[in-house]
């Protein structure tokens, strides 16, 4: 290739082939017992959710708040590491595609994420909503996302609830670019300077594992966490992560006057930026939307994640 030729080896769409060592393949559990009220009520939601995605309005709502998606600009300080400095992250997470959000339109957001330039795209769960077949919808889109460092994804609780097989949903993924990160990190470097990019699996409906996830990292080393679920921010805390990504809560989805009826995190954590001791958490409010096609007060976000060094 000489100098004058556009660099476009990166955003080549056709398959890669990812060899995951067998030790780190998703497993899918036996879903564990609930409690019969919870199953009722997730039954309750699941009918009512397929019974809205039959109407055409129901999309037409989905459409009207997805015309509302916000880019967030999140500061990471990385220290004295000017090779890492002005690095952007993308950060899609419950995409709940299948439910009110279509292919055609998940496509759109893609593409429009990758106009936007990001170094790097991180996927947190919720891909799928309440099929396994909704999987499929998800071929374009992923392999529009393409980035210079790469694309990874964390698994979420519908995709564990949704997809029987989870080694399937991790080669669906990793066939299409996108590296599953459950239970793994990985040193992302630029120039001489790098920071540990890992994830878990998801919290209620996975096994998470965060020590295996932080395994390999140097000491002081800066480490951003996947975390589907961001209740998983005190362990993170404690074992020093800088930064958590999360989403699962769609910032309430629905909220009224700042008070959210349902928020699925058992500390407050419902939406934007925390903090505990030297760490820090950043809750999306995510792209899609599920069992309800609207939103209120909490309108669909992609954060954009921005390294910033020391000078
Ligand atoms: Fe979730």
């Amino acid at each position: 290739m000489t100098a004058l030729e556009p660099r476009m080896q990166h955003f080549d769409t056709a398959p890669l082939a990812i060899a995951t060592p067998a030790a780190d393949r998703l497993r899918s559990w036996p879903v564990r017992r609930r409690p019969l009220l919870r199953e009722i009520a997730d039954m309750f939601a699941v009918t009512l959710n397929r019974a809205l995605d039959a109407m055409p309005w129901a999309h037409a709502l989905h459409r009207r708040a997805l015309a509302r998606l916000e880019y967030t600009e999140v500061a990471f300080s990385v220290g004295a590491r000017p090779d890492l400095d002005g690095l952007r992250i993308a950060f899609l997470t419950d995409l709940h595609v299948g439910s009110f959000l279509d292919e055609d339109t998940l496509l759109d957001v893609c593409e429009d994420v990758v106009r936007r330039g990001p170094d790097l795209i991180c996927l947190g769960g919720d891909l799928v909503n309440s099929r396994e077949e909704e999987l499929d919808l998800l071929d374009r889109p992923l392999r529009a996302l393409r980035a210079p460092l790469g694309v990874y994804a964390v698994p979420g609780n519908h995709d564990h609830r949704w997809i029987a097989d989870m080694g399937d949903w991790q080669d669906f993924l990793e066939r299409r670019g996108v590296q599953v990160l459950a239970n793994r990190g990985r040193r992302v470097t630029r120039g001489s300077s790098g920071f540990w990019l890992c994830g878990v699996d998801d919290l209620t409906d996975g096994r998470p594992d965060l020590r295996r996830a932080l395994h390999g990292r140097s000491a002081g080393e800066p480490t951003l966490l996947l975390a589907h679920q961001p209740d998983h921010f005190p362990e993170a805390a404690e074992q020093g992560v800088d930064l958590v990504l999360s989403g699962h809560t769609h910032g309430g989805q629905v909220g009224l006057m700042g008070w959210t009826p349902i928020t699925h995190t058992r500390h407050g954590l419902v939406r934007g930026d925390f903090r505990r001791a030297e760490s820090r958490l950043y809750v999306s409010r995510g792209v899609g939307a599920t069992v309800l096609p609207f939103r209120v007060g909490a309108a669909p976000e992609i954060p954009i994640i921005e390294l910033v060094a020391e000078r």
